[in-house]
């Protein structure tokens, strides 16, 4: 039976993208942030996962003010990377498992979860970064991906609370599924930021800290932050963290941390990352 074995949280910050497709990630303003995910890639090459169920958020790319479905999940046999506005960044087309997709999806519906299918959707930063962190960059990636979009762009996004519930139906969906497959779940985004206004540039470690913390220690306090306080603490972009509540809801009720990451700065953003394995 199809498996999930482990979770990631990363941020997925456009910035880092470029730095990995112009080979500048050995410059001494990026090489601390980078090292930090050399463990991963490591233990990402030897867990081999099939799949990948990746959270993450549109940036206007997909979806604009015409349609901003709450949760999308990508049902399709290919993704093409997006023009974000300078040309596609230069990385593999993402390869979809549709067959795990409508399962998953099916499965929350009739859990109560009513996510919208896609079946076209170029895939933007949210998406693509994140890859990069884990897998440098391959002619191929080595997994397929069924990219789950989440609106934290335009006001109301769901709860932290709703995430994680969604993480667990996500658990459901995927423990019911008839094929022997290594699944992973990647919550992406994050951590503090904000890209504009008069506190454009907000880095608020200590809440950060606690938040990765209470990942492991006490998700449950998490699930209960609410907007206000994410924006308050975090800026205006921190809402992104809830994403990373879908993926701790699907790995139980406990776990253990394998590898934990944080770096300030990385262009005006917080670099979050931390590797999540279930107990059982
Ligand atoms: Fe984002």
């Amino acid at each position: 039976m199809a498996q999930i074995t482990a979770g990631v949280a990363v941020s997925h910050i456009p910035a880092l993208g470029a730095t990995i497709d112009h080979g500048r990630t050995h410059e001494p303003y990026w090489k601390a942030c980078f090292a930090g995910f050399e463990w991963t890639r490591a233990w990402e090459q030897a867990e081999k996962p099939d799949v990948v169920i990746l959270v993450y958020n549109d940036h206007a790319t997909a979806f604009d003010m015409n349609f901003i479905p709450t949760f999308a999940i990508g049902c399709a046999e290919r993704y093409a990377i997006a023009d974000e506005g300078w040309g596609p960044r230069p990385v593999p087309e993402v390869i979809g498992d549709p067959d795990l997709a409508w399962h998953i999806a099916q499965s929350c519906i009739l859990d109560e979860f009513d996510m919208t299918m896609v079946s076209r959707m170029d895939v933007d930063h949210g998406l693509t970064v994140p890859l990069s962190l884990m897998f440098d960059q391959p002619a191929a990636w080595p997994c397929k991906v069924v990219p789950l979009a989440v609106n934290v762009v335009t006001f109301p996004p769901p709860t932290g609370n709703r995430c994680y519930a969604l993480g667990e139906a996500i658990a459901r969906a995927v423990a019911s599924y008839p094929a022997d497959v290594n699944v992973q779940i990647w919550g992406t985004g994050g951590m503090s930021h904000q890209l504009q206004g008069p506190r454009a540039g907000l880095i608020n470690a200590a809440w950060d800290n606690r938040f990765l913390d209470d990942l492991v220690d006490d998700p449950h306090r998490l699930r209960g932050i609410p907007h206000i306080e994410y924006l308050r603490e975090t800026g205006s972009e921190g809402i992104e963290m809830v994403m990373w509540l879908i993926m701790r809801g699907a790995l139980g009720p406990q776990v253990r941390a394998l590898h934990r990451h944080y770096h300030v700065p990385a262009s005006n953003t917080a670099v979050g990352h931390i590797v999540l394995e279930p107990v059982a």
